[in-house]
C-alpha cells in the first residue's frame, strides 16, 4: 500500500459561523489536498468542530441549551458551508465524540505512566455567585498600570500591559458583576521543560516549520519552558479526567487529538482494514502535514509534538502556518464592518472567485492577507473572467458555431499554435513546484501566463474574420487553443475544481490530472472527438454584490425594504448590542410634504430634526397619508442612516411606522416633544 498523506485543518471553535478567515485556511490546504490528489498521491483530509470549554459552555448558556445541543447547530452549519467553498473533507467530526474521549483518556494515560503529569495546587478567579472558576478572559477591573477601567484579566487593551488576573484593581467576574474571590485548588500539569531539547531539535529539523515560525518560537525557549496546565475544576465542558473527582482535561488538550480521533472515525467507516493507530505510529509511513493560522503556533509547534511524542505517536513532517485575512485593510470586526461570513459570501457570490483569489495571494509564508473588496473585484475580473473565461468563451462558442459544428482540426496544421501548446507544457514542472511548496500565487501567476499566451495568439491570429473565407484555418487556430483549455482545466483543477470541470465538460473529456500533464505530448486531445455543449464560464463581479457582502444583514437592499408595502417577513437575524446602540433614533417634525412624481408610494417629506436644515426623506408612507395630513406631525426618525438615493432624490433618514394586517401604516407619534429630542 502506498504512503498516505493525513492533512489537517485547525479545528474551528463550534460556537459560531465560519468566515473568510477560516476559509483561508480550508481553501489553502483544499488545494494542496486537490493538488497532491491530482498527482496521484493517496491523501486523507480530515477537520472536526472544537466543541470544549468555558467559552462555548457559557454562550450555550446563555441560550439556555445544554452544550452538547448547542454546538450541534454550528456542527451542521460548518459542514455545509465547506461543501459549498468545495473543500474537500474525508472526515469532519467532532472533539465532543467517544472516539475523542477515548484517545485524551488513552494519551494522558500514557503520559501518567511515564511520570510526565504532575500535580500541584494554583490560586484562581472563583466566582461564587455562578458557582465556578474563571478562566482570564472572565475576569475583569481596572489595569493595575494605566488605571483603565473594564480590562480583562491578562491584558490591558489600553496600554498592553501583562498581568495576572489578581492583579486587576477590583476584580469582578463578567458573568455576574460580582466581585470574584480567590480560590486555590489542584491542578494537573504536562512536564513540557522535559522536552526542551527534543523540540529544539524538532524546530530545527529542515521542513518541519518555515524559518520564521522557528524563530518566533525561540524566546519561549529562552524564558525556559513551563509546565502546562492541561485539567480545569467542573464545572467544565469537556471530558473528566480518568481517576480524577471534577476534573475534565483542558480544551487545549482535547483539541489536537481530534486529529486523531477524527483518523480514527475516518478509518472505521471508510477504510476498515487501517486503524488509526497504527495511521499514527512512530514506526508506520504516513505523512501528516497541519494547516494552522499564527495564532495557535505555540499549541502546534510547542505542547502538541511533545504530546505525541511522549505518546509514541507520530509527529508532523510539517507545520504550514498561514498569516492572518484582513478586510480593506483592518482586522476583521463586527463593529467595523469589515467581518465577512462565510454564509454571508455564499449568498452573494460564487466560491470559485474567493478560491482563485486567495490562491493568488496565498505565499508559502506566514504574511498576512488583505481582502480588498475593489481588488477583489477588479482582479477577479481581470484574470477570471477575462483572461480564463474569455479564452474559453472565445475558442469553444466559435468552434461550436454552425460553420465549425464543435469539431477540432486534425493535428499538426498550425505550427505557432503547436508551439505556444507546447510553451504551456514546458511551464508544467515550475508550476509543480509551486503547487509542492504550497507557493499558490506563483502557481496562479504561471497559469495565468498561459492563458494570456493563448488570448495573444488568438487575437494575433483573429480566427473570427477567417470563419467565412477559410473556416479550415479557423478550425485549426481554434483547435489549439482548445488545447490549452485542456492542460488550463487540469492545472485549475485544485484552485477552482467547479469552474475546471466545466472546462473539461465542454470539451466533453475528463480534467486531466496533473500526473497525466507531466508525462503528456502534443497533441493532447484527441482531435476525433466532437465537443461538449458551451455555455459561458463565468461572469463579472458586480460591485454592489461584492459591497452586500459586508454590510449588515438586513441594509444589503434598504430601499426595498423600505418601500415595500406588504407585510415584511420575519426574517430571524440578531444584532449586537452594540450595533443596535448605533443607531440615532431622534423626533421630527414633518413641514412639507408631497408626492414623488411617478411613484405612487412614495411622498417626499422635509423634516426638522432640530438642526439648521430640515432634511429631505422620501418614505413609501403616500398609500396610507394624504400629503397635507403630515404636516406638522412629531414622528421617530433614524437620523443617522446613510444617505440614499431614491428616485433620484438624495434621502437622509428614514420614518418609523407601524403595519397593521391588511399593510398600511401608522407612523410613530410623539407628543410633547421638540424636534431633534433623542429617542432612548
Ligand atoms: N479551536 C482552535 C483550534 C484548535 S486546533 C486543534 C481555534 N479555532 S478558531 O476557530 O479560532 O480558528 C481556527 C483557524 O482559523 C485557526 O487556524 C486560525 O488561525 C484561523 N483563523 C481565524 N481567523 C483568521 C483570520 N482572520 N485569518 C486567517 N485565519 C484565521 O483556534
Ligand atoms: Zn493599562
Amino acid at each position: 500500500m502506498s504512503k498516505l498523506t493525513l492533512i489537517t485543518c485547525a479545528l474551528p471553535y463550534a460556537n459560531g459561523p465560519l468566515h473568510l478567515g477560516h476559509m483561508v485556511e480550508h481553501i489553502q490546504a483544499d488545494i494542496f489536498v486537490r493538488f497532491l490528489r491530482s498527482m496521484g498521491h493517496k491523501v486523507v483530509f480530515l477537520c472536526a468542530d472544537d466543541t470544549h470549554g468555558t467559552p462555548i459552555e457559557l454562550k450555550a448558556l446563555e441560550e439556555n441549551q445544554r452544550p452538547e445541543v448547542f454546538v450541534q447547530r454550528f456542527f451542521e452549519e460548518h459542514q455545509k458551508d465547506f461543501a459549498e467553498f468545495g473543500i474537500s473533507h474525508d472526515m469532519f467530526s467532532s472533539t465532543h465524540s467517544p472516539e475523542n474521549r477515548f484517545w485524551a483518556s488513552e494519551i494522558y494515560e500514557r503520559l501518567k505512566k511515564k511520570g510526565l503529569i504532575s500535580r500541584r495546587d494554583i490560586e484562581q478567579a472563583f466566582d461564587e455567585h455562578a458557582g465556578r472558576f474563571l478562566p482570564d478572559r472572565f475576569v475583569k477591573g481596572t489595569c493595575p498600570r494605566c488605571k483603565a477601567e473594564d480590562q480583562y484579566g491578562d491584558v490591558c487593551e489600553k496600554c498592553g500591559a501583562i498581568y495576572r488576573p489578581k492583579e486587576l484593581i477590583e476584580a469582578r467576574s463578567a458573568l455576574t458583576q460580582k466581585p470574584c474571590i480567590w480560590k486555590s485548588s489542584e491542578h494537573l500539569f504536562f512536564e513540557l521543560p522535559k522536552f526542551e531539547l527534543f523540540l529544539k531539535q524538532l524546530l530545527s529539523t529542515p521542513g518541519f516549520v518555515s524559518e520564521g515560525i522557528a524563530m518566533q518560537l525561540k524566546p519561549f525557549f529562552e524564558k525556559g519552558l513551563a509546565e502546562w496546565d492541561i485539567s480545569r475544576d467542573g464545572p467544565y465542558f469537556g471530558f473528566p479526567i480518568p481517576g480524577e473527582e471534577n476534573k475534565f482535561f483542558y480544551v487545549w488538550l482535547d483539541a489536537p487529538i481530534g486529529y486523531i480521533s477524527t483518523t480514527d472515525i475516518w478509518a472505521k467507516q471508510k477504510s476498515p482494514t487501517q486503524s488509526a493507530q497504527q495511521l499514527w505510529s512512530p514506526e508506520g509511513d504516513t505523512r501528516i502535514i497541519h494547516f494552522i493560522g499564527k495564532d495557535i503556533v505555540y499549541f502546534h509547534c510547542l505542547f502538541w509534538p511533545a504530546i505525541l511524542h511522549a505518546a509514541q505517536l507520530k509527529l508532523p513532517e510539517r507545520v504550514h502556518v498561514h498569516g492572518f485575512l484582513t478586510v480593506n485593510g483592518e482586522k476583521m470586526s463586527k463593529t467595523r464592518g469589515t467581518f465577512i461570513e462565510a454564509r454571508k459570501y455564499l449568498n452573494h457570490l460564487d466560491p470559485s472567485y474567493l478560491r482563485f483569489y486567495l490562491a493568488s495571494l496565498l505565499g508559502p509564508g506566514h504574511e498576512d492577507l488583505d481582502f480588498s473588496l475593489k481588488e477583489f473585484r477588479q482582479r477577479t475580473n481581470a484574470e477570471l473572467v477575462n483572461n480564463l473565461g474569455n479564452l474559453a468563451q472565445r475558442t469553444l462558442s466559435l468552434l461550436s458555431s454552425p460553420a465549425l459544428q464543435g469539431q477540432l482540426a486534425p493535428q499538426g496544421q498550425q505550427t505557432e499554435g503547436q508551439a505556444m501548446v507546447e510553451a504551456a507544457l514546458a511551464k508544467l514542472p515550475l508550476i509543480k513546484r509551486a503547487f509542492e511548496n504550497v507557493d499558490f500565487r506563483q502557481a496562479t501567476k504561471l497559469i495565468l501566463e498561459i492563458g494570456q499566451e493563448a488570448n495573444l495568439y488568438l487575437t494575433q491570429q483573429a480566427p473570427w474574420k477567417r470563419l467565412k473565407e477559410s473556416p479550415e484555418a479557423a478550425r485549426a487556430v481554434l483547435s489549439e487553443t482548445a488545447e490549452v483549455i485542456f492542460i488550463l482545466s487540469g492545472l485549475l483543477w485544485p484552485i477552482v475544481p467547479r469552474l475546471a470541470t466545466k472546462l473539461a465538460t465542454q470539451l466533453d473529456v475528463e480534467v486531466p490530472t496533473f500526473q497525466h500533464l507531466l508525462s503528456a505530448s502534443y497533441p493532447l486531445l484527441d482531435r476525433t472527438q466532437p465537443l461538449g455543449r458551451v455555455s459561458p464560464l463565468i461572469s463579472r463581479i458586480e460591485e454592489s454584490a461584492a459591497e452586500a457582502m459586508v454590510c449588515p444583514p438586513k441594509a444589503s437592499k434598504p430601499s426595498e425594504a423600505l418601500l415595500k408595502p406588504e407585510p415584511k417577513t420575519q426574517e430571524s437575524f440578531e444584532v449586537d448590542f452594540d450595533a443596535f446602540l448605533k443607531l440615532q433614533l431622534v423626533v421630527g417634525k414633518v413641514v412639507e410634504a408631497k408626492p414623488v412624481e411617478g411613484a405612487g408610494k412614495l411622498l417626499q417629506l422635509l423634516v426638522d430634526m432640530g438642526e439648521e436644515e430640515p432634511r429631505c426623506i422620501v418614505s413609501g408612507i403616500a398609500q396610507s397619508y394624504l400629503p397635507e395630513a403630515l404636516v406638522g406631525k412629531h414622528v421617530v426618525v433614524v437620523k443617522n442612516l446613510k444617505p440614499r438615493k431614491i428616485r433620484g432624490l438624495s434621502s437622509r433618514g428614514m420614518l418609523l411606522t407601524a403595519q397593521n394586517a391588511s399593510g398600511k401604516l401608522s407612523l410613530l407619534e410623539v407628543q410633547d416633544a421638540p424636534p431633534g429630542s433623542p429617542i432612548t
